[in-house]
């Protein structure tokens, strides 16, 4: 695909639903008594394939336009699927899954695409196993063995709300009490969602206590726009001349604003309008206009605040002026793809100076770039950064799959270039 150049951009945008809300929801509907009704849902791939998984286990679940109705049958109520769980390209569909099937009296097994299959599901796996779970293989396929489950204190090793999501489900199904202590706070979004459903869970600081729960209340829940999808859109807004872009309904959440605070240190100017709480999670808009910014470090505890949008957030420091250095990131390397090398890789033909280091990167910013063949590993993140980076380069851009961003924003380029004045 050709990436249209746009001289400035300008207006308001919706980005569609917050992905990691839209699985939860979809996952603790089918597990609630009753009926969830989810407003704002993400229809991309990614949360379409845990539709998918739900329904294989005996849920009825309607879909319509960005409503999606999910009759839940109780924690008890899933059964057996007769075929393989597919997950797709969802990191987030097959540890999720994991958490919940292990508990489970039945037999499952879960594989995704070309990407889950080299996705480390160990992280996951072993603290299941800590708890009872019999699970084959450290990568897709995994074979679960539905076992009784007892509680454990778990120290997190890696900052992951994925992890955390896992052992938490899986907690709800264990005896006694599932005790998890984060090192740094992931985002809380199945906390939170848990907490409203009633169930047997309480968060204090960096320590998550569940206790087997014996319903879940159902919920009418609205999902807002998801941050990582806004984030292409504040980078863009900033770094293009006289342009100004308000994107409406965002999830900001605490533990996902990270990219803001990034990027207002970066000398971004950027609004926060319309506060607001709904269903527990806070929401409003964001404007972001032209902004001449600066370099920055980014490193220690607010890396799982923004670990989705480093990609656009490189993106922003190769117009920055001055050096923008990223530490403590390597979880980056187990992403979609390896998005350190990714970004780096794809940047350098661009002409950008920058350097690959074992955790991040390094970016001297500034410079003119020029357009490039660039290639996207099938990763929705890269293809959109790359998208954004193109437009300020000197010559054509091209994209090799651009149709990738369907994991997560169907709609990007039509919103991009809906944008243009
Ligand atoms: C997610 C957690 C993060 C994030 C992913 C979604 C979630 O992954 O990168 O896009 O919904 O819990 P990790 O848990 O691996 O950090």
């Amino acid at each position: 695909m050709l990436i249209n150049k746009m001289n400035r951009v300008n207006g308001e945008i919706t980005v569609p639903g917050d992905k990691s809300i839209s699985h939860r929801a979809v996952m603790l509907g089918a597990l609630a008594d009753g009926t969830t009704r989810i407003n704002g849902f993400l229809r991309g791939a990614d949360c379409l394939s845990t539709i998918d998984c739900f329904r294989k286990m005996g849920i009825k679940i309607e879909e319509s336009n960005d409503t999606v109705t999910v009759y839940g049958k109780g924690l008890h109520g899933l059964s057996t699927p007769s075929e393989t769980l597919y997950t797709g390209n969802s990191g987030t569909t097959t540890r999720l899954l994991c958490g919940i099937l292990a508990g489970q009296p039945f037999d499952t097994t879960i594989t995704g695409d070309a990407s889950i299959c080299k996705r480390p599901m160990g992280r996951v796996t072993k603290p299941l196993e800590l708890m009872g779970a019999d699970i084959e293989n450290e990568y897709c396929p995994l074979i679960i063995h539905g076992k009784k489950l007892h509680g454990i204190e778990y120290d997190m090793p890696v900052a992951s709300a994925q992890v955390k999501t896992a052992i938490i489900l899986a907690g709800l199904y264990s005896e006694g009490e599932t005790v998890i202590n984060e090192k740094e706070k992931s985002r809380d979004h199945t906390e939170l969602m848990l907490k409203a459903m009633g169930a047997n869970i309480k968060v204090d600081g960096l320590t998550i206590r569940v206790n087997k729960t014996e319903s879940l209340k159902p919920q009418n829940i609205t999902v807002p726009g998801d941050i990582s999808s806004a984030a292409f859109f504040m980078v863009l807004g900033t770094i293009m001349p006289e342009s100004k872009i308000t994107i409406k309904n965002v999830g900001i959440n605490p533990t996902r604003t990270g990219i803001i605070d990034v990027m207002r240190e970066m000398g971004a100017n950027i609004t926060i309008l319309n506060k607001r709480t709904e269903g527990g999670e806070l929401a409003a808009d964001i404007t972001v206009e032209t902004s001449r910014l600066h370099g920055t470090e980014i490193c220690g505890d607010i890396i799982p605040r923004l670990i989705d949008e480093l990609p656009i957030i490189a993106t922003a420091a190769v117009f920055a002026d001055g050096k923008t250095v990223i530490r403590d990131a390597q979880e980056l390397k187990v992403k979609e793809t390896n998005r350190i090398r990714a970004v780096v890789d794809e940047f350098k033909k661009a002409g950008i100076d920058i350097t690959e280091t074992d955790d991040g990167m390094i970016i001297n910013g500034g410079k003119p770039i020029h357009g490039a063949d660039f290639v996207t590993y099938g990763d929705h993140r890269m293809a959109m950064s790359l998208a954004i980076l193109a437009q300020l380069a000197e010559g054509n851009s091209t994209l090799d799959d651009a149709k990738c961003v369907d994991v997560s924003y169907p709609s990007f380029f039509d919103d991009f270039y809906g944008l243009e004045k």
